[in-house]
């Protein structure tokens, strides 16, 4: 894990995106407000926000929305991905989205946000002992 206080330029722009994303979250039951930006090598950006339904189950997460989308736009080099929320706290992309993570971006730096500052992480270091099929 690397703490950044200050970023670098695209981290800067993540951070940016990823803001601007979780203004369109839907959250009426939770208001825990997500938003996920992510960046491929030619530096395409995708965007993701939660996503709640009345049907509770049916909810989707910020970061589920932001690599489909970009996978289903025939992405293949996800290279990083930034989770901001609306609560003090670091985010951390949750067990299900870790698994879409390693399987659709498993080279991508994860960046997760707080007042504090930035921090940076490997897919490996979110998601030890991955579910392979081998
Ligand atoms: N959520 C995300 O979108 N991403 C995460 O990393 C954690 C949780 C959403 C799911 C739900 O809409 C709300 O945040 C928490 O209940």
């Amino acid at each position: 894990m690397l703490f950044y206080m200050k970023s670098d330029l695209y981290v800067e722009r993540l951070y940016r995106e990823a803001k601007k994303a979780m203004k369109k979250a839907i959250a009426p039951y939770s208001k825990f407000r997500v938003g996920v930006s992510l960046l491929t090598a030619d530096n395409s950006l995708y965007t993701g926000c939660n996503i709640e339904n009345p049907s509770l189950m049916l909810s989707e997460c910020a970061e589920r929305i932001a690599v489909l989308k970009a996978i289903s736009e025939g992405v293949k080099d996800i290279r990083a991905i930034m989770v901001v929320s609306n609560k003090d706290g670091y985010c951390y992309p949750c067990g299900s989205c870790r698994q879409l993570i390693y399987e659709f971006a498993p080279d991508s730096e994860i960046f997760v946000t707080d007042k504090k500052g930035i921090k940076k992480y490997t897919v490996e270091e979110l998601l030890p002992h991955a579910f392979k099929k081998k």
